[in-house]
């Protein structure tokens, strides 16, 4: 083992107490991050005359060296290291002497550690925000091409209103436009440096650090040096969107099962999107779509795991914060997979119209349409409920379908009816006249598909 510290101490650690403390197995992930910092850092101690151009260059140059060895797999993370920093640390010592010990001045491994994690998070937030991106780009193709494709609106998972695949898509465009929007916020927030906080009280070296934070893209340098240790929010913010983002794609695999299922047959899969079953040949099955639901799990319990590991923990830096790694990598990866392979997914996924509109026409989705057909005429829409309720009763009794009931038979039930009234309860007709804003017609519909590539133009 090689430490940064042991100055005071008599012993060497245990063995099994350093394999419980080490991060290095898992921090690694922040290598680059790392290494940017603290070169961004050493610029700045140059600038201050803290230390001279010299050093400046050696440590630069040396942190430029590990970072290509590295990357070329000529240095390994080998166990012996404490964690990422004390790696760095070590080898930058090891490459250049004496000058490397000076690159730590001025910081603490806390102040190190909540920067390097803040820059991990915003790049990934970026990376998070361009697959939401793509999906929404497939999603408003998708839009586009079915603005006709009929199918039914459910309510309770039974057939509600007639709608489209258009519209139906539409509703999921905008939830993942929020999850965009909530990550362009998170990422506005989490924006500020919290390098040249130290352990906890800043430093009485004279660091430039809004020049630091400007350096590394920040918006400015945090205002509390305690605060800037201690903070996990912009973690726990992304967790949260992050879990936003997985019920999102939680419930609309749940629909893509439902819907590719042999009762319903909506949809169908690409057999790249796929997978069979090693006894019953007959079988393809939506994994993809359920492996997405399943994840949904693993990423709320990271949102939770952070929340509960800082509930307790007194200002300001403890080594509790060392558990805030792991989870938000899992969650990161997954989240990333899932939202890549469900775009994939739903890319290939071929819509059987003539299933979906049959769907439509059973079920009495045109009801309320019948209902205004009756309140257009002049009855009240409450007595409007009753006679189609009745109506709808009849023709359950007698397994059909409204619009397959004749004039006389409808006259039967109120003498409003006129041959007009099947014109009125069309598939087409019951899309159509719904021009509200936001509702599936596809004079709204072509509206929105129109915004949302305006949208996706920046
Ligand atoms: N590995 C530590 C972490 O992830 C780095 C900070 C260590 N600081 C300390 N005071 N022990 O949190």
């Amino acid at each position: 083992m090689a430490q940064l510290w042991g100055g005071r101490f008599t012993k060497q650690t245990d063995d099994e107490v350093f394999a419980f403390n080490e991060s290095l197995s898992f921090d690694h992930r922040l290598f680059s991050q790392d290494i940017e910092g603290s070169i961004a850092h050493v610029v700045m101690l140059e600038k201050q005359h803290i230390i001279s151009l010299e050093e400046k260059d050696a440590i630069v140059r040396g942190l430029t060296l590990i970072k290509s060895e590295v990357e070329e797999g000529k240095l390994e993370f080998t166990s012996e290291y404490e964690d990422v920093h004390s790696f760095v640390e070590a080898r930058l010592i090891e490459k250049i002497g004496d000058a490397g010990k000076k690159m730590h001045t001025g910081r603490s491994r806390n102040d190190q550690v909540a920067l390097d994690m803040k820059l991990y998070v915003r790049e990934e937030v970026l990376n998070i925000d361009k697959g939401l991106k793509s999906l929404l780009e497939v999603i408003n193709r998708i839009m586009e091409e079915n603005i006709d494709t009929y199918m039914p609106g459910f309510t309770h998972l039974q057939k509600a209103q007639p709608t489209t695949v258009a519209h139906h898509f539409g509703a999921y465009f905008e939830m993942f436009k929020r999850d965009r929007m909530r990550l362009g916020s998170i990422y506005e927030r989490m924006n500020y440096c919290p390098l040249g906080s130290g352990a906890l009280a800043g430093t009485t070296y004279p660091l430039d650090r809004e020049y630091v934070a400007s350096m590394l893209g920040f918006e400015g340098a945090t205002n509390n040096s305690m605060d800037s240790v201690a903070d996990r929010d912009y973690i726990i913010e992304l967790l949260s969107a992050l879990s936003t983002v997985m019920m999102h794609l939680s419930r609309f695999s749940e629909e893509i099962i439902i819907w590719n299922s042999n009762e319903y047959r909506f949809v169908e899969l690409d057999d790249a999107y796929s997978t069979g079953s090693s006894i019953m040949p007959q079988k393809k099955n939506p994994d993809i779509a359920e492996l997405v639901r399943g994840k949904t799990g693993r990423v709320y319990g990271a949102l939770v795991s952070i929340l509960t590991t800082l509930k307790g923990i007194p200002l300001a830096y403890n080594k509790d914060m060392q558990e805030d790694k792991e989870v938000t990598f899992d969650a990161i990866d997954t989240v990333k997979d899932c939202i890549h392979l469900f775009t994939g997914m739903i890319d290939t996924m071929k819509f059987r119209s003539d299933v979906m509109a049959k769907s439509a026409m059973k079920g009495f989705t045109n009801a309320t349409d019948a209902a205004d057909y009756l309140v257009k005429n002049g009855m009240p829409f409450r007595d409007a409920h009753g006679v189609i309720g009745a109506l709808v009763l009849h023709c359950i009794d007698e397994d059909k379908s409204i619009e397959d009931c004749s004039i006389e038979e409808l006259k039967s039930f109120s003498d409003i009816f006129e041959e007009d009234i099947y014109e009125a309860i069309s598939l087409k007709t019951c899309v159509e006249k719904r021009l509200t804003k936001g509702a599936p017609s596809s004079v709204q519909m072509k509206k929105i598909i129109e915004m949302n590539k305006e949208y996706l133009k920046d």
